[in-house]
C-alpha cells in the first residue's frame, strides 16, 4: 500500500503512522522527522531548513522533494510506504506523480483547529527516534522518557503556541489545497480525528481496510 496521510498539524499523522506501519509492515516516511535529524546532525540541508521550521513555514519544495526522491529508492519501500507530512504543496504533489509514484489512498485525519492548539502544548517527542507522546492522552510509560529507545524526551520548539499558529495558517493555504488535487483523483478519504487515539486509530483502520 502506498499511502498518503494528509492533515493539519497536530491532527495526529505521526501516531496514527506509527500504527500503520506496524499493521502493514511498511516503513513510514515523515519529511518532518528527516529535516529534524539533518537540523540535529548540523548538516548543510539541516542548517538551511531550521530557520523555516522554527518560524513554522514550509522547507522550499526542492529540499523536501529530494529527500523523497531519495528515501523512495529504499529497498524498503518496495511493498509500499506511508508519506507523513508529503506532500504538503501542490508542486510537491505534482514532483511526486512525475516520479511515478501510483498512490493508492490519501487519507486526511480532520481535526479543528481549536482542539489542536490544545494538543500541542501536551506533546513531548524523543529526539533520537521521533517517538511521539501526549503528557495527558498518550503518556510514555516512564515520566519524560521515550518508551522505545530510553532517551530524555523533549518540546518540540515549533510547538510553541504561536509558531502553531502560524503553521496552522500555512497548513489552510497551501497545504489544503492538496484534497481537492487528490479528491479529483478520487483517492481521498477523510477520517474525523477523536478525542482518544485509539478511537481514530479505528477509524483509520476501516478506512485502509474498505
Ligand atoms: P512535521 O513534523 O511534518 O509537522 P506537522 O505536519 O506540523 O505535524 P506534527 O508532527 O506537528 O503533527 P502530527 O499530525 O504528526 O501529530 P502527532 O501525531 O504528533 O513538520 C515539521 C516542519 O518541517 C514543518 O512545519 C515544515 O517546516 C517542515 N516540513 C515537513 N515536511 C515538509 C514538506 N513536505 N514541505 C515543506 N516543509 C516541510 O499528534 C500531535 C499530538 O497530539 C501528540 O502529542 C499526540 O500524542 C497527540 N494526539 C494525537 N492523536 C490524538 C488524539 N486522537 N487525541 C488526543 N491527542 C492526540
Amino acid at each position: 500500500m502506498k499511502l498518503i496521510l494528509l492533515g493539519a498539524p497536530g491532527a495526529g499523522k505521526g501516531t496514527q503512522a506509527q500504527v500503520i506501519c506496524e499493521r502493514f509492515s511498511i516503513p513510514a516516511i515523515s519529511t518532518g522527522n528527516c529535516l529534524r535529524e539533518a537540523v540535529a546532525a548540523g548538516t548543510e540541508m539541516g542548517r538551511a531548513a531550521k530557520g523555516y521550521m522554527d518560524r513554522g513555514e514550509l522547507v522550499p519544495d526542492e529540499v523536501v522533494i529530494g529527500i523523497i526522491r531519495e528515501r523512495l529508492q529504499g529497498e524498503d519501500c518496495k511493498n509500499g510506504f506511508i508519506l507523513d507530512g508529503f506532500p504538503r504543496t501542490v508542486p510537491q504533489a505534482q514532483a511526486l506523480e512525475e516520479m511515478g509514484v501510483e498512490i493508492d489512498r490519501v487519507l486526511e485525519i480532520f481535526v479543528p483547529d481549536e482542539t489542536i492548539v490544545g494538543r500541542m502544548s501536551g506533546r513531548r517527542v524523543c529526539p533520537a527516534c521521533g517517538a511521539s507522546y501526549h503528557t495527558e492522552f498518550k503518556p510514555s510509560k516512564k515520566q519524560g522518557v521515550c518508551d522505545l529507545c530510553g532517551k530524555q524526551l523533549v518540546i518540540r520548539k515549533d510547538d510553541q503556541p504561536e509558531t502553531v499558529q502560524e503553521r496552522l495558517r500555512v497548513y489552510h493555504s497551501q497545504t489544503e489545497p492538496l484534497k481537492g488535487f487528490y479528491e479529483q483523483r478520487g483517492l481521498l478519504v477523510v477520517v474525523e480525528g477523536q478525542t482518544e487515539v485509539a478511537d481514530t486509530t479505528r477509524l483509520v483502520l476501516k478506512a485502509l481496510e474498505a
